[in-house]
Protein backbone atom coordinates (compact mmCIF):
# COMPACT_ATOMS: atom_id res chain seq x y z
CA UNK A 1 0.00 0.00 0.00
CA UNK A 2 1.70 3.11 -0.80
CA UNK A 3 1.91 6.36 1.66
CA UNK A 4 0.19 8.80 -1.07
CA UNK A 5 -3.47 9.77 -0.18
CA UNK A 6 -6.69 8.92 -2.27
CA UNK A 7 -7.28 10.85 -4.32
CA UNK A 8 -10.40 12.79 -4.62
CA UNK A 9 -14.00 10.66 -5.06
CA UNK A 10 -17.18 11.12 -6.54
CA UNK A 11 -20.55 9.20 -5.72
CA UNK A 12 -23.12 8.52 -8.37
CA UNK A 13 -24.46 11.75 -8.77
CA UNK A 14 -21.24 13.62 -9.17
CA UNK A 15 -20.84 15.00 -5.67
CA UNK A 16 -17.79 14.74 -3.81
CA UNK A 17 -17.31 13.98 0.59
CA UNK A 18 -16.85 17.06 2.13
CA UNK A 19 -18.33 16.72 5.23
CA UNK A 20 -18.14 14.39 7.80
CA UNK A 21 -20.62 14.44 10.67
CA UNK A 22 -19.58 11.93 13.81
CA UNK A 23 -21.96 10.93 16.61
CA UNK A 24 -20.46 10.62 19.62
CA UNK A 25 -23.37 9.13 21.61
CA UNK A 26 -26.92 7.92 20.70
CA UNK A 27 -27.96 9.75 24.45
CA UNK A 28 -29.05 12.88 25.40
CA UNK A 29 -30.32 14.92 28.44
CA UNK A 30 -33.83 16.33 27.08
CA UNK A 31 -36.65 14.27 25.24
CA UNK A 32 -37.42 16.74 22.24
CA UNK A 33 -40.99 15.40 21.24
CA UNK A 34 -39.91 15.23 17.52
CA UNK A 35 -36.98 13.26 18.16
CA UNK A 36 -36.64 11.36 21.24
CA UNK A 37 -40.06 11.00 22.31
CA UNK A 38 -39.86 9.51 25.56
CA UNK A 39 -42.20 6.78 25.28
CA UNK A 40 -40.08 5.19 22.95
CA UNK A 41 -36.57 6.84 24.31
CA UNK A 42 -37.44 5.72 27.70
CA UNK A 43 -35.72 4.09 30.74
CA UNK A 44 -35.91 0.61 28.97
CA UNK A 45 -34.85 2.18 25.86
CA UNK A 46 -31.62 0.16 24.73
CA UNK A 47 -28.99 2.58 23.34
CA UNK A 48 -25.93 1.31 22.78
CA UNK A 49 -23.29 -0.07 25.24
CA UNK A 50 -20.30 1.38 26.26
CA UNK A 51 -17.65 -1.37 24.26
CA UNK A 52 -19.70 -0.66 21.45
CA UNK A 53 -18.74 2.98 21.09
CA UNK A 54 -15.99 3.85 18.92
CA UNK A 55 -13.29 5.16 21.12
CA UNK A 56 -11.61 8.75 20.33
CA UNK A 57 -8.71 6.69 18.54
CA UNK A 58 -10.79 5.25 16.24
CA UNK A 59 -13.08 8.49 15.70
CA UNK A 60 -9.67 9.82 14.92
CA UNK A 61 -8.94 7.11 12.57
CA UNK A 62 -11.90 7.66 10.59
CA UNK A 63 -11.53 11.06 10.48
CA UNK A 64 -8.00 10.82 8.81
CA UNK A 65 -9.50 7.72 6.49
CA UNK A 66 -12.23 10.28 5.43
CA UNK A 67 -9.78 13.66 5.08
CA UNK A 68 -7.76 11.71 2.69
CA UNK A 69 -10.95 11.47 0.56
CA UNK A 70 -11.74 15.36 0.47
CA UNK A 71 -13.31 15.73 4.03
CA UNK A 72 -12.13 19.07 5.46
CA UNK A 73 -15.04 19.64 7.88
CA UNK A 74 -16.13 17.95 10.87
CA UNK A 75 -18.98 18.43 13.19
CA UNK A 76 -19.76 16.55 16.47
CA UNK A 77 -22.97 15.67 16.92
CA UNK A 78 -25.34 13.12 18.92
CA UNK A 79 -27.85 12.68 20.50
CA UNK A 80 -25.93 14.68 22.54
CA UNK A 81 -22.13 15.34 22.22
CA UNK A 82 -21.56 16.94 25.49
CA UNK A 83 -22.48 13.78 27.98
CA UNK A 84 -19.64 12.04 26.45
CA UNK A 85 -17.10 12.41 28.64
CA UNK A 86 -13.87 14.06 27.85
CA UNK A 87 -14.96 15.88 24.66
CA UNK A 88 -12.60 18.09 24.25
CA UNK A 89 -9.09 15.73 24.39
CA UNK A 90 -11.57 14.19 20.65
CA UNK A 91 -11.86 18.28 19.61
CA UNK A 92 -8.07 18.73 20.04
CA UNK A 93 -7.42 15.07 18.13
CA UNK A 94 -9.66 15.90 15.26
CA UNK A 95 -8.41 19.11 14.64
CA UNK A 96 -5.35 17.96 14.63
CA UNK A 97 -6.26 15.74 11.43
CA UNK A 98 -4.04 16.65 7.95
CA UNK A 99 -6.61 18.23 5.91
CA UNK A 100 -9.60 19.40 8.58
CA UNK A 101 -10.25 23.27 8.47
CA UNK A 102 -13.46 23.40 10.76
CA UNK A 103 -14.11 21.66 13.44
CA UNK A 104 -18.13 22.46 15.05
CA UNK A 105 -20.47 20.90 17.26
CA UNK A 106 -24.23 21.04 17.37
CA UNK A 107 -25.26 20.59 21.05
CA UNK A 108 -28.76 21.56 22.76
CA UNK A 109 -26.43 23.74 24.79
CA UNK A 110 -27.67 22.56 27.98
CA UNK A 111 -23.68 22.05 29.41
CA UNK A 112 -22.06 24.09 27.54
CA UNK A 113 -21.73 26.81 30.21
CA UNK A 114 -19.47 24.44 31.90
CA UNK A 115 -17.21 23.82 28.90
CA UNK A 116 -17.26 26.41 26.19
CA UNK A 117 -13.76 27.47 27.00
CA UNK A 118 -12.16 24.09 27.22
CA UNK A 119 -13.63 23.31 23.65
CA UNK A 120 -12.62 26.45 22.13
CA UNK A 121 -8.79 25.81 23.82
CA UNK A 122 -9.08 22.49 22.38
CA UNK A 123 -9.63 23.99 18.73
CA UNK A 124 -13.49 23.66 18.45
CA UNK A 125 -14.21 26.44 16.06
CA UNK A 126 -17.82 27.17 16.14
CA UNK A 127 -21.23 25.71 17.69
CA UNK A 128 -24.53 25.36 16.34
CA UNK A 129 -27.04 25.10 19.62
CA UNK A 130 -30.70 23.59 19.17
CA UNK A 131 -33.46 26.23 20.60
CA UNK A 132 -36.85 25.67 19.42
CA UNK A 133 -38.76 28.33 21.60
CA UNK A 134 -38.04 31.49 23.77
CA UNK A 135 -41.27 31.28 26.14
CA UNK A 136 -39.99 28.53 28.61
CA UNK A 137 -43.41 26.34 28.66
CA UNK A 138 -43.30 25.72 24.91
CA UNK A 139 -39.64 25.32 25.43
CA UNK A 140 -40.30 22.77 28.63
CA UNK A 141 -43.34 20.90 26.73
CA UNK A 142 -41.14 20.46 23.51
CA UNK A 143 -37.93 19.29 25.55
CA UNK A 144 -40.15 16.89 27.65
CA UNK A 145 -37.64 17.83 30.93
CA UNK A 146 -37.65 20.07 33.37
CA UNK A 147 -34.54 22.29 32.23
CA UNK A 148 -35.38 25.98 31.88
CA UNK A 149 -34.95 27.44 28.92
CA UNK A 150 -32.34 29.73 31.09
CA UNK A 151 -29.87 27.48 31.04
CA UNK A 152 -29.69 27.24 27.00
CA UNK A 153 -29.69 30.33 26.57
CA UNK A 154 -26.61 30.93 29.41
CA UNK A 155 -25.65 28.13 26.93
CA UNK A 156 -25.54 30.70 24.17
CA UNK A 157 -24.05 33.36 26.01
CA UNK A 158 -21.13 30.81 26.85
CA UNK A 159 -20.18 30.06 23.10
CA UNK A 160 -20.15 33.91 22.47
CA UNK A 161 -18.07 34.48 25.78
CA UNK A 162 -15.42 31.52 24.42
CA UNK A 163 -15.79 33.03 20.95
CA UNK A 164 -17.14 30.08 19.16
CA UNK A 165 -18.20 32.23 16.01
CA UNK A 166 -20.37 32.15 14.32
CA UNK A 167 -22.51 30.82 17.04
CA UNK A 168 -25.60 29.60 14.47
CA UNK A 169 -28.79 28.56 16.67
CA UNK A 170 -31.40 25.82 14.91
CA UNK A 171 -35.04 26.22 15.72
CA UNK A 172 -36.99 23.39 14.20
CA UNK A 173 -40.74 24.83 13.68
CA UNK A 174 -44.09 22.79 13.87
CA UNK A 175 -47.32 24.43 13.11
CA UNK A 176 -49.48 24.52 15.95
CA UNK A 177 -46.25 23.77 18.45
CA UNK A 178 -44.18 26.43 18.45
CA UNK A 179 -44.64 28.61 15.16
CA UNK A 180 -45.66 31.52 17.47
CA UNK A 181 -41.85 31.80 18.43
CA UNK A 182 -40.79 32.73 14.94
CA UNK A 183 -40.70 36.73 15.46
CA UNK A 184 -39.63 36.71 18.90
CA UNK A 185 -37.26 34.31 18.01
CA UNK A 186 -35.79 36.30 15.37
CA UNK A 187 -36.24 39.25 17.21
CA UNK A 188 -33.93 37.67 20.37
CA UNK A 189 -31.15 36.35 17.27
CA UNK A 190 -31.16 39.97 15.66
CA UNK A 191 -30.34 41.81 19.35
CA UNK A 192 -27.51 38.45 20.55
CA UNK A 193 -25.89 38.85 17.52
CA UNK A 194 -26.63 35.01 16.82
CA UNK A 195 -27.28 33.35 13.22
CA UNK A 196 -30.78 31.70 13.21
CA UNK A 197 -31.84 29.22 11.06
CA UNK A 198 -35.43 27.83 10.70
CA UNK A 199 -35.67 24.63 10.26
CA UNK A 200 -38.41 22.32 8.06
CA UNK A 201 -39.91 19.43 10.23
CA UNK A 202 -38.29 16.37 8.48
CA UNK A 203 -40.09 12.87 8.58
CA UNK A 204 -36.23 11.42 9.73
CA UNK A 205 -36.33 8.93 11.72
CA UNK A 206 -39.85 6.79 12.37
CA UNK A 207 -40.90 7.15 15.84
CA UNK A 208 -42.06 11.24 15.64
CA UNK A 209 -45.40 10.92 14.46
CA UNK A 210 -44.41 13.30 11.52
CA UNK A 211 -47.52 14.71 9.40
CA UNK A 212 -47.09 16.96 6.02
CA UNK A 213 -49.73 19.66 7.85
CA UNK A 214 -46.69 20.34 11.07
CA UNK A 215 -44.24 21.28 8.44
CA UNK A 216 -44.25 25.35 8.29
CA UNK A 217 -42.59 25.89 4.79
CA UNK A 218 -39.19 27.59 4.19
CA UNK A 219 -41.16 30.02 2.17
CA UNK A 220 -43.89 31.14 4.62
CA UNK A 221 -41.00 31.85 7.19
CA UNK A 222 -39.33 34.41 4.92
CA UNK A 223 -42.56 35.94 4.06
CA UNK A 224 -43.25 36.43 7.82
CA UNK A 225 -39.64 37.67 8.54
CA UNK A 226 -40.15 39.67 5.74
CA UNK A 227 -42.94 41.34 6.39
CA UNK A 228 -41.67 42.46 9.67
CA UNK A 229 -37.69 43.11 8.73
CA UNK A 230 -36.86 43.59 5.44
CA UNK A 231 -34.33 41.32 4.45
CA UNK A 232 -32.43 40.38 1.26
CA UNK A 233 -30.98 37.04 -0.26
CA UNK A 234 -27.41 36.57 -0.04
CA UNK A 235 -25.77 34.28 -2.65
CA UNK A 236 -24.48 30.79 -1.85
CA UNK A 237 -25.71 28.59 0.59
CA UNK A 238 -24.32 28.32 4.03
CA UNK A 239 -23.11 25.13 4.03
CA UNK A 240 -25.50 23.60 0.99
CA UNK A 241 -28.13 23.60 3.35
CA UNK A 242 -28.89 26.83 5.03
CA UNK A 243 -30.74 29.32 2.09
CA UNK A 244 -29.48 32.62 4.10
CA UNK A 245 -30.97 36.09 4.00
CA UNK A 246 -29.61 39.50 5.23
CA UNK A 247 -31.76 41.82 7.09
CA UNK A 248 -31.48 45.54 5.24
CA UNK A 249 -31.19 47.30 8.73
CA UNK A 250 -27.78 45.36 9.25
CA UNK A 251 -28.69 43.10 12.09
CA UNK A 252 -26.48 40.21 10.20
CA UNK A 253 -28.25 37.35 8.54
CA UNK A 254 -31.39 34.39 9.41
CA UNK A 255 -31.24 31.20 7.66
CA UNK A 256 -34.06 28.58 6.49
CA UNK A 257 -33.10 24.93 5.97
CA UNK A 258 -36.30 23.59 2.93
CA UNK A 259 -35.53 19.58 3.56
CA UNK A 260 -39.06 19.45 2.57
CA UNK A 261 -39.96 22.16 0.73
CA UNK A 262 -37.02 22.77 -1.33
CA UNK A 263 -34.84 19.46 -1.14
CA UNK A 264 -30.68 20.18 -1.68
CA UNK A 265 -30.20 16.59 -2.40
CA UNK A 266 -28.17 17.78 -5.04
CA UNK A 267 -25.32 19.47 -3.37
CA UNK A 268 -25.57 16.71 -0.73
CA UNK A 269 -21.71 16.32 0.40
CA UNK A 270 -22.18 14.85 3.64
CA UNK A 271 -21.33 11.36 5.35
CA UNK A 272 -22.50 10.71 9.14
CA UNK A 273 -20.52 7.97 10.96
CA UNK A 274 -22.58 6.61 14.05
CA UNK A 275 -21.32 6.35 17.74
CA UNK A 276 -20.75 2.66 17.03
CA UNK A 277 -19.08 3.35 13.93
CA UNK A 278 -21.46 2.67 11.03
CA UNK A 279 -21.36 4.81 8.07
CA UNK A 280 -24.52 6.50 6.87
CA UNK A 281 -24.48 8.21 3.59
CA UNK A 282 -28.16 9.82 3.87
CA UNK A 283 -30.08 10.91 6.91
CA UNK A 284 -33.07 8.66 5.81
CA UNK A 285 -30.79 5.67 4.65
CA UNK A 286 -32.36 2.74 7.05
CA UNK A 287 -29.10 1.28 7.66
CA UNK A 288 -25.18 1.97 7.66
CA UNK A 289 -21.81 0.47 6.76
CA UNK A 290 -20.11 -0.96 9.97
CA UNK A 291 -17.25 0.96 9.31
CA UNK A 292 -16.38 -0.41 12.50
CA UNK A 293 -15.43 -3.66 11.82
CA UNK A 294 -12.66 -2.89 9.75
CA UNK A 295 -11.25 -0.70 12.21
CA UNK A 296 -11.23 -3.12 14.83
CA UNK A 297 -9.70 -5.04 12.11
CA UNK A 298 -6.56 -5.22 10.09
CA UNK A 299 -6.69 -3.03 8.11
CA UNK A 300 -3.91 -0.55 7.27
CA UNK A 301 -5.00 3.68 7.21
CA UNK A 302 -4.72 3.30 3.26
CA UNK A 303 -6.96 0.61 2.92
CA UNK A 304 -9.63 2.10 5.61
CA UNK A 305 -9.77 4.93 3.14
CA UNK A 306 -10.06 2.89 0.10
CA UNK A 307 -12.87 1.29 1.98
CA UNK A 308 -14.73 4.62 2.65
CA UNK A 309 -13.93 5.81 -0.64
CA UNK A 310 -15.51 3.04 -2.64
CA UNK A 311 -18.81 3.47 -0.31
CA UNK A 312 -18.88 6.72 -1.27
CA UNK A 313 -18.39 5.96 -4.90
CA UNK A 314 -21.34 3.67 -5.18
CA UNK A 315 -23.46 6.38 -3.50
CA UNK A 316 -26.85 7.76 -5.02
CA UNK A 317 -28.91 9.02 -1.98
CA UNK A 318 -31.34 11.49 -2.75
CA UNK A 319 -34.24 10.99 0.17
CA UNK A 320 -35.65 14.23 0.15
CA UNK A 321 -36.05 14.74 -3.61
CA UNK A 322 -37.82 11.72 -3.84
CA UNK A 323 -39.89 11.91 -0.76
CA UNK A 324 -43.71 12.18 -1.69
CA UNK A 325 -46.07 15.01 -0.35
CA UNK A 326 -47.00 12.29 2.58
CA UNK A 327 -43.26 11.55 3.82
CA UNK A 328 -41.09 8.98 3.28
CA UNK A 329 -41.66 5.16 3.97
CA UNK A 330 -40.03 2.21 5.25
CA UNK A 331 -37.83 2.14 7.67
CA UNK A 332 -35.27 4.36 8.94
CA UNK A 333 -32.14 5.38 11.16
CA UNK A 334 -33.68 7.58 14.40
CA UNK A 335 -31.77 11.02 14.27
CA UNK A 336 -30.81 10.90 17.65
CA UNK A 337 -28.71 8.12 16.68
CA UNK A 338 -26.57 9.77 13.89
CA UNK A 339 -27.26 13.53 14.86
CA UNK A 340 -27.98 16.73 12.76
P1 LIG B 1 -22.85 24.55 8.97
O1 LIG B 1 -21.65 23.75 8.72
O2 LIG B 1 -22.79 25.25 10.26
O3 LIG B 1 -23.25 25.51 7.92
O4 LIG B 1 -23.94 23.49 9.18
P2 LIG B 1 -25.21 23.15 8.40
O5 LIG B 1 -25.65 24.28 7.55
O6 LIG B 1 -25.04 21.84 7.82
O7 LIG B 1 -26.22 23.11 9.55
P3 LIG B 1 -26.60 22.03 10.58
O8 LIG B 1 -25.67 20.93 10.64
O9 LIG B 1 -26.89 22.76 11.81
O10 LIG B 1 -27.93 21.50 9.93
C1 LIG B 1 -29.09 22.20 10.09
C2 LIG B 1 -30.25 21.26 9.99
O11 LIG B 1 -30.48 20.94 8.63
C3 LIG B 1 -30.04 19.93 10.68
O12 LIG B 1 -30.35 20.01 12.02
C4 LIG B 1 -30.99 19.05 9.93
O13 LIG B 1 -32.27 19.22 10.46
C5 LIG B 1 -30.92 19.62 8.55
N1 LIG B 1 -29.94 18.91 7.75
C6 LIG B 1 -28.60 18.94 7.92
N2 LIG B 1 -28.00 18.17 7.05
C7 LIG B 1 -28.96 17.62 6.29
C8 LIG B 1 -28.93 16.73 5.21
O14 LIG B 1 -27.89 16.27 4.75
N3 LIG B 1 -30.12 16.38 4.68
C9 LIG B 1 -31.27 16.88 5.14
N4 LIG B 1 -32.39 16.48 4.53
N5 LIG B 1 -31.33 17.71 6.17
C10 LIG B 1 -30.20 18.09 6.74
N1 LIG C 1 -36.71 17.56 11.64
C1 LIG C 1 -35.84 18.60 11.53
N2 LIG C 1 -34.81 18.79 12.36
C2 LIG C 1 -34.64 17.91 13.35
N3 LIG C 1 -33.73 17.85 14.33
C3 LIG C 1 -33.96 16.74 15.07
N4 LIG C 1 -35.04 16.08 14.59
C4 LIG C 1 -35.48 16.80 13.52
C5 LIG C 1 -36.55 16.65 12.62
N5 LIG C 1 -37.42 15.64 12.70
C6 LIG C 1 -32.70 18.87 14.54
C7 LIG C 1 -32.53 19.29 15.98
C8 LIG C 1 -31.14 19.82 15.98
C9 LIG C 1 -30.45 19.06 14.90
C10 LIG C 1 -29.46 18.11 15.44
O1 LIG C 1 -31.44 18.37 14.21
O2 LIG C 1 -33.39 20.27 16.40
O3 LIG C 1 -31.09 21.20 15.72
FE1 LIG D 1 -31.59 15.73 22.24
FE2 LIG D 1 -31.22 17.31 20.13
FE3 LIG D 1 -32.85 15.21 19.93
FE4 LIG D 1 -33.58 17.29 21.42
S1 LIG D 1 -33.25 17.29 19.19
S2 LIG D 1 -33.72 15.11 22.01
S3 LIG D 1 -31.64 17.96 22.23
S4 LIG D 1 -30.65 15.12 20.28
FE1 LIG E 1 -28.29 14.39 1.62
FE2 LIG E 1 -30.02 12.41 2.02
FE3 LIG E 1 -30.44 14.87 3.05
FE4 LIG E 1 -30.67 14.42 0.41
S1 LIG E 1 -31.95 13.55 2.00
S2 LIG E 1 -29.65 16.15 1.39
S3 LIG E 1 -29.04 12.91 0.11
S4 LIG E 1 -28.78 13.45 3.58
Amino acid sequence: MSEEPAPPVLDRLGRPIEDLRVSVTDRCNLRCRYCMPREVFGPDHGFVPRDEVLSFEEITRAVSAAASLGVHKVRLTGGEPLLRRNLPELVAMVAGVDGVDDVALTTNAVRLPEFAHELADAGLDRVTISLDALDDAVFRAISDTPVSVDTVLAGVEAAIAADLHPVKVNTVLQRGVNDVELEPLAAWARDTGVTLRFIEFMDVGVTNGWRREQVVPAAEVVERLAARWPLEPVDGRDAAVAERYRYLDGAGEVGVVASVTRPFCRSCVRARLSAVGEVFTCLFAATGFDLRAVLRGDADDAEVAAVLGRLWGLREDRASELRAAEGLTGPRVEMSYIGG
